[in-house]
């Protein structure tokens, strides 16, 4: 809800806090808002609450996910069952029709066919109307709970999976597989077995009215259609695999070239790409362009044969009426009434049989998509949290690595046997050079990542036992590139605590020294923020993401180049400040600015995937070692500036 929206409660149960004085609802209109508000939707309870571990369900396939809607989608048969049933009586009154009234003229007849006829056809309408919107409202209940359960898996998963697994494809997950899906329970499966069963009917009902006609029919029709809808099967499953695959390309395409603009634009590469686009876009078009002429063949075909059989039909139907029934009788074995009856549904015949082979591939598109769903819902978290969690509730915040190894990718070991023991209330440097695995050290004991080997304490707990809850609440970090969402700088720091109150907030510029920043833009704390902050610099960013941690006062806390950004003049406030915030607090700094550094209890050197030396500034500088060259050198060049 926007500012200068009514109080919470009033619209939207879920709704924002207000900061403007709101004057109230005029009493006149106060009962018409309470009832709108209590017809609006309520979303933001969650049915099931989110857990870390993925919930213990059965694997996603089409039948467990539709398990517990079994009775709802038999009800959708059941419709679909009478709709199809009413519309098989037509042939039935015409064959009363002409048999009944119109050959011996009895106008009675012929007047209760037509009431007859035009009921079921109300009734149909109405069936049909009630059809589409009892499928439509259970489809989207169906397609709700799928795209809820997914996205909570996406936000139990763990860094790595976001790493390697390309974003595009993500959205292609959630847009069009949900969506291939969906069509599939709208309309596709209960029509599959409607069409099926109505095919039964049909051909039930022709036997009825003669069977050797329906032989002959079903002889000469059945396969030549099967053989038709074989071909049909192999040709458009390949050309609707290859439709999925290009749309899946266009969709990660468009993700990366519009999520990577400032480079494009940068590099000049508009043109470049959109030629590459517009391959990505042909592809797709080419691989739509196909399965629609396959359609179209198997369509002219199906309605050739179709038309062929109505003739046979035809002329055998003279036959046997001569042999049969050769004065026309009404009353007869085989009656004219009934050849007209029996070609009108011959021509029904084929409408399903049409229609099966549609629908097989919605079947197809909507199975691939399963699959697809069900790799994602089966991919664990890879930082799993254990069936007993324990919850440190007042973290001390003493942290201790004991014979660490990590690797991100098998074989390339970026940390090798690392030990640590960092005392609560201390604080740490890592300094080291580019790629020596000190973010990597701090993401470890964040725990982002598990390690390979070795264990990590908190408290002298290994934190694979605690609960990630109690874990990340306690544990505030500030990362390398801190990331912001769309929204307001309040929205922003409010992420954090979302209860904090205005004092709060400013106090928390204050310490990070961005209240006159703050105080300068025209509309102060609720400035917008561009997706991923791409409106702010990065100093400003970095200090944002400052505040932010300040507010949630951590125990443990980790800066990963928190002040690489910024200014001189503000690097010097946001160690003031951290002089404050750091008081009996555990904190790792990573810094590639020795000034940083050196303000820490310890210093940690990570080069080549181990520590190489540790201890306090003055020792280290003392030893002569690594550390005492480059603070050496950062001297050096710290007095000639
Ligand atoms: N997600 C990842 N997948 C694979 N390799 C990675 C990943 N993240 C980092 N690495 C590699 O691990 C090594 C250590 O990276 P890390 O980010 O820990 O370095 P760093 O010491 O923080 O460097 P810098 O000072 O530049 O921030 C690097 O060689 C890097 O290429
Ligand atoms: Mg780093």
């Amino acid at each position: 809800m926007g500012r200068g929206g009514p109080p919470p409660g009033v619209f939207g149960k879920g709704g924002g806090k207000s900061d403007l004085p709101f004057a109230g609802i005029p009493p006149e209109m106060l009962e018409r808002t309470n009832a709108l508000a209590d017809k609006e939707p309520d979303f933001s309870e969650l049915t099931v609450p989110f857990s870390h571990r993925p919930p213990d369900e059965p694997t996603f396939t089409l039948w467990s996910f539709l398990g517990p809607y079994k009775f709802r989608m038999a009800g959708g048969l059941l419709l679909v069952g009478i709709a199809e049933m009413l519309g098989l009586i037509g042939p039935y009154l015409v064959m009363t029709a002409i048999d009944d009234a119109i050959i011996p003229g009895d106008f009675q007849v012929l007047l209760m066919v037509a009431v007859i006829w035009g009921a079921s056809l109300v009734l149909a309408m109405l069936v049909n109307g009630f059809r589409t919107w009892y499928l439509g409202v259970l489809g989207q209940l169906l397609m709700y709970e799928l795209r809820v359960r997914v996205f909570a898996h996406l936000q139990r998963l763990s860094l790595d999976f976001f790493t390697e697994e390309k974003a595009g494809r993500l959205m292609t997950r959630m847009t069009s597989d949900i969506e291939a899906l969906s069509t599939l329970l709208q309309t596709g499966l209960i029509n599959l077995v409607a069409q099926g069963l109505s095919l039964m009917f049909i051909v039930a009902i022709l036997f009825s009215f003669n069977v050797p006609l329906t032989i002959v029919m079903l002889v000469i029709a059945a396969p030549v259609m099967l053989g038709m809808t074989a071909w049909f099967r192999r040709v458009s499953e390949k050309g609707y695999e290859e439709v999925r695959n290009k749309i899946a390309e266009v969709l990660a395409d468009l993700q990366e070239s519009l999520s990577g603009m400032r480079l494009v634009i940068s590099f000049n590469r508009m043109k470049h790409n959109i030629i590459n686009h517009r391959n990505v876009v042909g592809d797709y078009r080419e691989a739509n362009n196909r399965t629609a002429w396959v359609s179209s063949i198997y369509q002219s075909g199906t309605t050739f044969v179709n038309v062929g059989t109505s003739l046979l039909v035809l002329i055998l139907g003279f036959f046997i009426l001569r042999e049969v029934n050769p004065t026309m009788d009404p009353d007869g074995e085989f009656t004219i009434g009934a050849l007209i009856a029996f070609m009108a549904l011959v021509d029904r015949f084929f409408r399903p049989v049409n229609a099966l082979a549609g629908l097989y591939n919605q079947f197809q598109s909507g199975n691939a998509a399963v699959i697809k769903l069900r790799d994602l819902l089966s991919t664990p978290p890879s930082v799993m949290e254990s069936s007993w969690p324990r919850k440190i509730d007042d973290m001390q915040g003493d942290i201790q690595l004991n014979n660490v190894s990590f690797s991100y990718e098998k074989g390339a070991p970026v940390l090798k046997d690392v030990s640590l023991h960092i005392e609560a209330g201390q604080s740490i440097a890592f300094v080291g050079p580019t790629g020596a695995g000190k973010s990597t050290l701090a993401k470890l004991i964040a725990r982002f990542y598990d390690p390979d080997s070795g264990e990590i304490l908190i408290d002298g707990q290994n934190v694979r036992d605690v609960s990630l809850d109690s874990l990340h609440s306690q544990l505030g970090v500030v990362p390398q590139e801190p990331f912001l969402f769309h929204g307001s700088i309040r929205d922003n720091l409010k992420f954090a605590v979302p209860h904090a109150d205005e004092e709060t907030l400013l106090a928390a510029c204050r310490a990070v020294g961005i209240e006159d920043m703050i105080a300068r833009l025209p509309q102060g704390l609720d400035t917008p923020c561009h997706e991923r902050g791409s409106s702010l610099s990065s100093g400003e960013r970095q200090l944002l993401a400052l505040a932010r941690v300040f507010l949630s006062r951590p125990r443990v806390l980790i800066l990963d180049e928190a002040t690489s950004n910024v200014d001189q003049q503000s690097e010097s406030r946001i160690e003031r400040a951290l002089d404050t915030l750091l008081q009996g607090r555990t904190a790792i700094i990573i810094a590639h600015r020795l000034a940083t550094a050196r303000r820490a209890d310890l210093i940690a050197v990570v080069d080549d995937k181990r520590i190489r030396e540790m201890g306090p500034h003055n020792d280290l500088v003392a030893q002569g070692g690594y550390y005492a060259d480059m603070y050496e050198t950062w001297e050096r060049q710290h007095e000639s500036e």
